[in-house]
């Protein structure tokens, strides 16, 4: 189901308080697109520097349990982490019948990891977008690919409320596709454990065996990602189609690419994606990651050690950066 500007109802949320909780990369974003959109918004967050952003802002912040009180519409922009804890001890006794609950993110739904009474209204809007980029799609008026669904209507509007908020953040300029709140998140795990790591392993072992062959590492980085032409590729694949966007690349890469693609053994690769998305039903990997959390992330150590800065591969991209300075203006 898609959902365009003229599926929403302008008056959907008249006179509806809204609480924005959680003033990070979205939740910034979310928050002044709401109060642009003419919403009366209220920020509860802990305190920390967010709260102090969302003061300097303009905004009233309030602690997150008191900003539930009297608000018609609670968004949740917290980390999925926190949210259960959060949720069930301080938030789920301050909300009123009928409001409306709603997430970014499917996860804590879709893994019962939160559970909203039944006289609430439960709604997913989950952005497809970096979360500043939120705001700067709202700026320009180009808006943003949401996901959402109703996932609980106790008080029947729930539709024109998810519509309303979605056309309120400014999503709907764009459009909007119906998906649960299990088939969200199961998309978004899957392919960020899928695609995501073969093309990281992907440019790891292309540097590692280019720099291996004599090939200068600062030009490896710049063909792999710094020249902004793989970017511009992924970008032609959504504008004129993932196959057309082949015959762009000139014959020589049509003919290699085509080769290759049609010689490589894809059958490893699929098992691999198979027992990912195995993974990802069965509940599995979400049980792995609550376990993770009770240890106090003991990944995080790996991961700093991984990506320290003084890889090779981070040293190439620094020296590009010092000599030509940053490909896009930099972060
Ligand atoms: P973030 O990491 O930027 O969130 C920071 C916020 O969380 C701050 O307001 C901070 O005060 C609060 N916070 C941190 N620890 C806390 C704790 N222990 N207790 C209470 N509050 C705490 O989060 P982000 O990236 O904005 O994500 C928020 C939600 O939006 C998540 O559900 C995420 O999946 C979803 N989302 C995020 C997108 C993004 O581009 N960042 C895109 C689409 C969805």
């Amino acid at each position: 189901v898609f959902y365009r500007q003229s599926d929403s109802d302008p008056a959907a949320l008249a006179g509806s308080e809204i609480a924005v909780l959680g003033y990070g990369n979205l939740g910034r974003s979310v928050a002044l697109n709401l109060r642009d959109s003419g919403l009366p918004v209220r920020v509860g967050n802990i305190d920390d520097a967010y709260r102090q952003r969302a003061t300097d802002d303009g905004f009233a912040v309030l602690d997150l349990a008191d900003a539930v009180d009297g608000a018609d519409v609670v968004y949740l922009l917290l980390p999925d982490e926190v949210l259960p804890a959060v949720f069930g001890e301080q938030l789920a006794p301050r909300f009123g019948v009928g409001t409306a609950v709603c997430f970014a993110s499917g996860y804590v739904l879709a893994y019962e990891l939160v559970k909203p009474a039944a006289d609430l209204d439960v709604l997913l809007l989950a952005p497809r977008m970096l979360g500043e980029e939120v705001r700067r799609a709202y700026v320009d008026g180009s808006g943003f690919l949401s996901y959402v669904s109703v996932e609980q209507d106790s008080t029947g509007r729930g539709r024109e409320r998810m519509l309303g908020l979605a056309s309120a953040i400014g999503s709907l300029q764009r459009g909007a596709i119906g998906l649960s709140a299990e088939q969200e998140a199961t998309l978004d795990l899957f392919i960020e454990q899928s695609v995501g790591p073969y093309l990281g392993v992907a440019f790891q072992t292309a540097f590692r065996l280019g720099v291996e062959a004599g090939l200068p590492p600062e030009a490896l980085v710049c063909e792999l990602y710094m020249s902004g032409e793989m970017s511009r590729t992924i970008s032609t694949m959504a504008t004129a189609g993932f196959f057309e966007s082949v015959r762009w690349h000139g014959l020589v890469a049509m003919y290699g690419g085509f080769l290759g693609t049609m010689g490589m053994d894809g059958e490893a690769m699929e098992r691999h994606f198979r027992e990912v998305l195995e993974q990802i039903r069965s509940g599995g990997f979400a049980r792995k990651l609550q376990e993770e959390e009770a240890q106090g992330y003991p990944v995080l150590e790996l991961i700093d050690a991984v990506t320290a800065t003084d890889n090779p591969l981070t040293a190439a991209e620094q020296r590009v950066r010092a000599a030509l300075g940053d490909p896009d203006g930099g972060p």
